[in-house]
């Protein structure tokens, strides 16, 4: 006897494929391959130890509260830490302005799940983070995109796809942007840009999420002011995490904005998850109230700066005139551009034999184009391998071009 599980998923679970970046590093597990494709943190730059005696510290004092359920907000002293932390910048609010999620990613879910009806539409970057594409995917939302240049999201398309998209009698919820050193391109939104995208939101009633996990991790330039601290109407909601300035692992990050959409995303997460573990709570409160996240944040810039220059070198020194690629002032990822005859997902294979993996660009453009881009990520891998990474695939594009 077997079971058809096919007749049995709904209609979202058969709709609803493995994601590419997901299927590639299943690929990329010979050691041999240099993989460019993740968009994991290094780990050189976990506190390792500092955790170690917190964890300890925290079960052998703490252990009743620790291992037991929480509320579905979050630990208010770790809320407060968080809010402190983000009022340095301007990103003002208080406890009920913020929920603590299991990850962004959960933040993204939950977005989806408060916003999304069937047929709604969410405005996204061309190209934008994938796994905020699937959330949004996942509740029957419709991607509209919008092209970036070097300064982010382009403001009069945006603002002709909100009125063509009103005059079809679509409901446009939200926008989506990843502010700075995007996921997958690299690029982050100027200031002006920023000012336009609240003055476009305020005009057409949308609310605009700010995915910003990568805020911190900047290497040169002067810091913009995030959007959310621009705004005084409550239009925004901000997504920050611990995942790239302290550790994945955790599973910790928060959504900042209006209370009401606050306080209903709270009700939403309960029939997900309940809370957030108690546990990574308290770790990572104690961690922040001792004062060590800053410091960690510098030192993770100074591995993460290097890194992007050898990069940026190693695609100056190996790859053809033909490609062009963004320059990021910080963050973890790199978009090339090759010749519009080259299909990256087609290359793809050849470069797994020449031992060098990336992720082919289409997935990221939810307008079906692309497919002469790829993500580069400089996050994981060392040095070495960056260069020796790029030097193969160099080789690989070099095949393609034609003279
Ligand atoms: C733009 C963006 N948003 C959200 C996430 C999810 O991060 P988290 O580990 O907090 O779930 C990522 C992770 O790579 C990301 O790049």
């Amino acid at each position: 006897m077997s079971i058809n599980t096919e007749e049995f998923y709904s209609i979202l679970a058969s709709k609803m494929e493995g994601s590419v970046i997901r299927e590639i590093l299943k690929l990329v597990q010979n050691p041999e391959v240099v993989s460019l494709a993740g968009g994991m943190p290094d780990p050189a730059t976990f506190p390792v130890e500092d955790i170690k005696k917190i964890t300890q510290k925290v079960l052998s004092k703490n252990s009743a509260r620790a291992l037991q359920y929480s509320t579905t907000e979050g630990l208010p002293e770790l809320r407060r830490c968080i809010l402190d932390y983000l009022a340095k910048d301007g990103n003002n609010g208080e406890l009920e302005n913020i929920i603590i999620s299991s990850g962004s990613q959960q933040g993204l879910d939950l977005v989806g799940k408060v916003f999304l009806n069937p047929g709604d539409i969410a405005i996204v970057e061309l190209p934008s983070y994938l796994a905020a594409l699937n959330a949004f995917h996942s509740y029957g939302g419709e991607l509209a995109g919008v092209p970036m240049d070097d300064e982010g999201m382009q403001m009069d398309i945006l603002e002709e796809k909100l009125t063509q998209l009103k005059n079809e009698g679509k409901k446009v919820k939200f926008i989506y942007t990843i502010s700075n050193f995007q996921n997958p391109a690299g690029v982050t939104m100027s200031l002006a840009r920023r000012k336009k995208i609240i003055e476009i939101a305020h005009k057409f009633n949308v609310f605009i999420v700010e995915d910003n996990p990568y805020e911190k991790l900047r290497f040169e330039g002067e810091p913009i002011p995030s959007i959310y601290s621009l705004d005084n109407n409550g239009f925004v909601l901000s997504l920050g995490t611990f995942s790239k300035i302290l550790c994945p692992g955790l599973r910790l990050a928060w959504v900042l904005g209006n209370k009401d959409i606050i306080s209903k995303m709270a009700i939403l997460k309960q029939a997900t998850d309940l809370c957030t573990s108690i546990l990574t709570q308290i770790i990572a409160y104690e961690y922040c109230k001792s004062g060590k996240l800053e410091e960690n944040i510098r030192s993770n810039i100074q591995i993460y700066k290097r890194k992007r220059d050898v990069i940026l070198n190693a695609l100056d020194k190996y790859f053809p005139q033909e490609v062009t690629w963004t320059k990021p002032q910080g963050g973890f990822f790199v978009v090339a551009t090759l010749p519009e005859y080259i299909d990256t997902g087609e290359m793809f294979k050849e470069a797994i034999e020449e031992k060098v993996a990336y992720v082919p660009g289409g997935p990221f453009f939810a307008d079906g184009k692309g497919k002469n881009t790829m993500r580069l990520s400089f996050c994981y891998p060392s040095v070495e391998d960056i260069d020796e990474g790029i030097k193969r695939l160099g080789k690989v594009i070099k095949k393609r071009i034609k003279n």
